[in-house]
């Protein structure tokens, strides 16, 4: 933990009681000299912190930016994923950056967030719009001990996840599109990319990218993709506050992940089910040049849709571009 996350995480335990330099002092082994230069540093980055010779130091407001000290400080104790936070002001793709970690050796649980995008990407080949400062673009390093054909439970694990954080967060009621969006009243507000490295029997490392269009107004959005797409706050009409948000789908996603390698996929599956309008339509599928008709029936063991098509038979699906009949 570095320093401005300790005082971060002191500032918030305390809330409005506020704490004091001499105890900061201690807590931290630094002067009280010191923790002044970490807080006047901290006010310098937009944090709103109040001084007073009864109460110490209060945190009154925080800024509306990522800052890899502050997401530590809020999160709970983590299992895998957060250990590490990094935050970019901008690069390509989130999922450039992680891959580069994940070649480079580094542990799993590593999140990557950036305030802009210049390459973000959708899933097959599509650009992911990702303004600054507008959305959560972020990508999580994984090395789950999973054959390739089981690594598609993480993506629905990634779903369920941020199902759950973006209506504890808002109130609203999603709902999740096979195999990985998430829309509201029938657009989507956030998506998710898994690109997997994978031997023939075993996953290597999984990078697990996830754009959610948190603060995104409609003028954001390429004409042509308005009726398709929406954000939460055209959807709550409020401005969000997105390292919250972050927040709270870190700690979501931590604890799908542990279910995922614990083996208790099913309990998730089951949730995902609940909440995905795409099982019980009929669905017309486009994986490469193929199109396949049918109705999607449930989810198999390892998170692949199961279509029943016009034949008769039961396909296993783990990709493509779907789109449900009315
Ligand atoms: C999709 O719905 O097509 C997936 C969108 C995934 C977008 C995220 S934003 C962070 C990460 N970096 C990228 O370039 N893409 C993913």
């Amino acid at each position: 933990m570095t320093i401005d996350t300790k005082i971060l995480s002191a500032l918030r335990t305390a809330a409005s009681n506020g704490v004091g330099g001499a105890e900061l002092s201690q807590e931290l082994g630094i002067s009280r000299a010191a923790v002044w230069a970490r807080i006047e540093e901290l006010r310098s980055l937009g944090y709103e912190i109040e001084a007073s010779p009864h109460n110490g130091y209060r945190l009154l407001s925080v800024p509306d930016v990522l800052h890899a000290d502050d997401l530590l400080s809020s999160l709970g104790h983590m299992k895998v994923i957060g250990r590490d936070i990094q935050v970019f002001e901008e690069t390509t793709s989130t999922n450039d950056v992680v891959e580069k970690l994940a070649r480079d050796g580094v542990k799993e649980g590593v999140v990557v967030f950036e305030e802009a995008q210049t390459k973000g990407r959708g899933r097959l080949g599509r650009k992911w719009i990702s303004p600054p400062r507008k959305g959560l673009w972020f990508s999580v390093l994984l090395r789950p001990q999973l054959s390739p054909l089981a690594a598609t439970q993480i993506t629905v694990a990634a779903a369920t996840a941020l199902f759950r954080a973006i209506h504890a967060h808002t109130g609203l009621d999603a709902e999740i599109k096979w195999p990985n969006d998430i829309l509201i009243r029938g657009r989507k507000v956030a998506g998710i990319l898994t690109e997997l490295s994978a031997e023939p029997d075993k996953v290597k490392h999984i990078v697990l990218g996830m754009g959610v269009g948190v603060n995104l107004v409609a003028g954001d959005f390429p004409p042509e993709l308005r009726k398709q797409v929406t954000s939460l706050r055209i959807e709550t009409g409020q401005k969000q506050h997105r390292a919250e948000l972050a927040v709270r789908i870190l700690e979501e996603l931590d604890r799908d992940y542990a279910c995922v390698v614990a083996g208790e996929f099913e309990a998730l599956a089951d949730e995902w089910e609940e909440h995905c309008t795409t099982l019980g339509r009929r669905v017309t599928i486009q994986v490469g040049g193929r199109r396949i008709e049918g109705t999607a029936e449930s989810l198999d063991a390892d998170g692949a849709l199961l279509l029943r098509t016009q034949h008769g038979h039961l396909e296993r699906i783990i990709g493509g571009d779907v789109t449900v009949e009315k």
